[in-house]
């Protein structure tokens, strides 16, 4: 048996994500919060291999998928978006080859600051992170409640939603609106998110002045959101959990950072915490009180 960690083809995305998705369930069956991932099309990780194979990353045994990991970068930050190991064969090293690999990828990318989003409950992922340099920073909450519920308790003002149409003009204030946040233009990601039929983008307007952006799916699930600045942000909230509330989705779920104000209205709201987050990274990187990540992977 030997083991070896190689590129990966768009072909072999699909057995990657079902590991991905294994991998997941058993650490929060073994938690306590059982099993919360489900099996879905690969559409981001096609995206992200078709966009820079650098980062993506497979290990193999006996032409079993043991190991899958993925990276993306934008400007100057490289992201984690997956690191996953098979249960069974975890703590044996895996993890840290394909860790190594990907970080070659910030590298040759020339980004100089590196994050993720892990499980707040795992002290084998943040041991492994730490030891690459990257510390806890931001707690996230997946807050979730179901639709109706969230609809009865609705209350306080909301920004004006229009549709993002990817004009050249809304490509210039996305971009605006995530260097103001994040300090990296995410373009490559919007124009992902905007060519998803099952994902609405919304511009959030302030007294006729772009406050912020939104994104809305159609299973009910809300992010990324920025606003341009923190005060904007309960209304922005606010208008996204409206839009969310008009949809047909049974759920509405979204990811807060502790530092958002956001997690006080989830919660005045009804929202459940289903999923303690961490945000680790090489250094502070972000205003998490501007920005709602869509998820640990598009972050
Ligand atoms: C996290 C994960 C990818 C790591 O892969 P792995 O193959 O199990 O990890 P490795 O064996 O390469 O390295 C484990 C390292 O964790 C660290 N570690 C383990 N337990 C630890 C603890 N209690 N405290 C601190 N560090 C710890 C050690 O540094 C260890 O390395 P060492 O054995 O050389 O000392 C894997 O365990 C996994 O898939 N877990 C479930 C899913 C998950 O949480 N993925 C991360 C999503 S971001």
């Amino acid at each position: 048996m030997s083991l070896v960690v190689r590129p990966v083809c768009a072909h072999e995305l699909a057995g990657a994500e079902e590991l991905v998705v294994r991998s997941i369930n058993d650490l929060t069956v073994r938690h306590g919060f059982g099993p919360i991932a489900a099996s879905r099309s690969p559409d981001f990780q096609a995206f992200c291999l078709q966009d820079d194979p650098r980062g993506v990353w497979l290990a193999e045994e006996d032409s079993e998928i043991v190991g899958f990991a993925l990276s993306w970068v934008c400007g100057r930050l490289w992201f984690l978006a997956e690191l996953f190991v098979a249960p069974g064969r975890q703590g044996q090293g895996i993890g840290n080859e394909l860790l190594d690999r990907t970080m070659l990828h910030a590298s040759k990318a020339g980004a100089t600051e590196q994050s993720l989003i892990t499980f707040a409950f795992n002290v084998v992922s943040q041991g492994l992170y730490v030891r690459h340099g990257l510390f806890p920073r931001v707690p996230i909450h997946l807050c979730s409640a179901e639709r109706e519920s969230l609809m009865r308790h609705a209350q306080g003002s909301a920004l004006r939603a229009t549709p993002i149409r990817g004009t050249a003009d809304d490509y210039k204030m996305l971009r605006q609106l995530d260097v103001a946040t994040l300090g990296v233009s995410r373009e490559k990601h919007h124009r992902y998110l905007l060519g998803d039929p099952r994902t609405e983008g919304v511009f959030l307007e302030d007294g006729g002045e772009c406050a912020g952006y939104a994104y809305i799916a159609a299973t009910g699930h809300i992010g990324p959101l920025a606003v341009m600045h923190a005060h904007a942000m309960p209304d922005a909230f606010r208008a996204a959990l409206l839009i969310a509330g008009a949809g047909h989705a049974k759920q509405i779920s979204v990811f807060v950072p502790g530092t958002n104000n956001a997690l006080a209205i989830a919660a005045s709201q009804g929202m459940r915490f289903a999923l303690p987050m961490v945000l680790m990274s090489t250094r502070d990187f972000g205003d998490w009180t501007r920005y709602l990540p869509r998820n640990p992977g598009f972050m």
